[in-house]
């Protein structure tokens, strides 16, 4: 997935060798087929209704989870170049840092989102809050405390 690099960005030979095996979970279905058609950001209030289809091997983890009004969704940008250390996201003056930014092209390109989560339907989620390309790889979800409080003093 090499795209060309723009003025002051840099970029290094990425490692051969891989650490981690990920196991997909699931895959996200938003209403982008285009990188370039995504919010930056997703809008958990605003944003459009995103199905987060959840492979039904997994589907005994989602106890629970009807509980929660938000969720954070990690996800894999599987279309990110992965040896960009550089950055200019405006086609500025100067470079970034990628550590320094939230650019989906990074070493590892796990993104996260907030979302909220409207309904469940098996192992179907139905949240807003998303800005991926549909088709993109699901790695996990979990809560988020800070946005469930009242949840979390009933069920702990
Ligand atoms: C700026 S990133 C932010 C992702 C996440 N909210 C975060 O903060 O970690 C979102 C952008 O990634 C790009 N993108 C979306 N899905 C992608 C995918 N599957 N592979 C690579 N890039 C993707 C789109 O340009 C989108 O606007």
């Amino acid at each position: 997935m090499s795209a060309s690099l723009r003025p002051h960005e840099r970029a290094v030979t990425a490692p051969d060798r891989q650490d981690a095996a990920l196991w997909f979970i699931g895959q996200i279905h938003t209403p982008w087929a285009d990188r370039s058609d995504c919010p930056r950001k997703g809008d958990p209030v605003n944003g459009p209704l995103c199905r987060i289809a959840l492979d039904p091997l997994w589907s005994e983890a989602l106890l629970g989870v009807e509980d929660k009004d938000h969720l954070q969704i990690l996800y894999w940008l599987h279309q990110s170049r992965r040896d960009v250390v550089q950055q200019n996201p405006n086609f500025g003056d100067r470079a970034i840092g990628t550590f320094a930014l939230r650019s989906p092209l990074r070493p590892n390109p796990i993104a996260s989102s907030t979302v909220r989560l409207e309904r469940i339907a098996g192992t179907d989620l139905f949240v807003r809050g998303l800005d991926c390309v549909t088709g993109t790889p699901l790695v996990d979800i979990k809560p988020v405390f800070c946005c469930d409080e009242s949840s979390e003093r009933r069920h702990g």
